[in-house]
């Protein structure tokens, strides 16, 4: 019996019949600040993630518990709090409330949660969590796999109207039809999508977590989601665009405000290096494709003001290493991780010395993950 068999056992008493579901987190390869402008973006599901163990327990209660917060929740079912508790467990209550809503009969279960992503660090441990429990809960109550672009984009409305987070769908989307060795495009205008293959090579995606509290994060994402909404504005007064990904640098000139200017700046050549960036991936060109994750990073620290200094000191550092091809910040910013394209072969070279000069610098060890581009959430039979 592995350890996680026997803590279920532990908390739940012996069961029969456990059934085991995993849902991955996410990195975005480049195209970032795009998804809710309605553009293409390039993310991948990754090898971390959550896995949750589930009995049904003929109650009406359903009982989680989490690994991570040493913490055992209880949902009565005929009572289920109908606004979030501002606790880790709202994006559960939030995907419960939201199935009901649905007419899902939900019925009680015991559930164990163990995470190996870390939260809170731009790798979508927050959609990671929705879709997995939406994904269980789904295929325990009914009997079958739920819709994934639905759950996806079900659980993007959870998130932004029930946990009150205005995010926009490639997390969820990611987490929910990641598959192995591959890569989304995705157009977050139609949700049409395609997968690119990544075959490194000699090279891997190494993630650098800078271990930095995102803290400013929220705030400045609905600013500069604001932003282009009035950059939008003015250029559709001039021509008709529905996304602001669709303009093109000549519309710069309609933009007399530098703020605006700097951010739709990003928008458009933030979305022309995804389009050069599926190309390149797809003629196995890294080379090409390091060099526009090194452009990635420069118009998000230069154009769209969401880098910080940790995230910073990485990508230069990496930036002037012969076996890093490209390294950008991913997510949100203001903290969270970056990703690079290195020498499978030096991971340990290359992560030793950047750890020392980054303690020394912040005072703090960063965290590094090899991550391969895996299968979205998923039942483990
Ligand atoms: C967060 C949001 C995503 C996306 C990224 C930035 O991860 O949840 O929807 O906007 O930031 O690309």
């Amino acid at each position: 019996m592995d350890y996680l068999s026997t803590r279920f056992r532990h908390l739940f008493g012996e069961v029969k019949n456990v059934q085991r579901f995993f849902c991955p987190g996410r990195v975005n390869l480049i195209g970032e600040h795009i998804d809710y402008l309605g553009g293409l973006v390039l993310p991948m599901a990754i090898s971390l993630g959550i896995t949750a163990l589930i009995v049904p327990n003929k109650s009406t209660k359903i009982h989680v518990h989490s690994t991570d917060f040493d913490e055992t929740i209880e949902f009565n079912l005929g009572s289920l709090p109908i606004a979030k508790q501002k606790h880790w467990s709202d994006f559960i209550l939030g995907v419960l409330l939201h199935l009901r809503e649905q007419g899902d009969e939900l019925s009680g279960c015991d559930v164990l949660l163990d995470s190996n992503l870390p939260k809170g660090a731009g790798l979508s441990s927050s959609a990671a969590l929705e879709v997995l429990s939406y994904f269980m809960f789904h295929s325990v109550f009914k009997g079958k796999e739920p819709n994934r672009t639905q759950m996806a984009l079900d659980c993007q409305k959870i998130e932004n109207e029930f946990v009150g987070l205005n995010c926009g769908i490639m997390d969820q989307f990611a987490v929910a039809n990641g598959k192995e060795n591959q890569a989304i495009v995705l157009n977050c205008s139609s949700l049409d999508h395609e997968f690119v293959p990544i075959s490194l090579a000699d090279y891997t995606f190494l993630i650098i977590n800078t271990n930095k509290p995102r803290t400013l994060a929220e705030s400045a994402y609905n600013q500069r989601r604001s932003e282009c909404g009035e950059s939008l504005n003015i250029i559709s007064k001039q021509r008709h665009i529905e996304n602001l990904t669709e303009a093109t640098l000549r519309d710069l000139e309609l933009i007399s405000d530098p703020i605006l200017k700097k951010r739709t700046r990003h928008a458009i050549t933030e979305q022309l290096r995804v389009q050069d960036s599926i190309a390149a991936l797809s003629t196995g060109n890294l080379k090409a494709f390091g060099k526009l994750m090194n452009e990635s990073h420069a118009s998000l620290r230069n154009d769209y003001d969401v880098s910080c200094d940790e995230l910073d000191f990485i990508a230069t550092n990496l930036q002037n290493n012969s076996d890093c091809l490209g390294v950008r910040m991913t997510g949100a910013g203001f903290g969270g991780c970056c990703v690079a394209l290195v020498n499978s072969k030096m991971v340990k070279n290359i992560s030793k010395p950047l750890s020392e000069t980054f303690k020394a610098r912040f005072g703090m060890s960063p965290s590094f993950y090899d991550c391969k581009p895996s299968h979205g959430v998923h039942s483990i039979t």
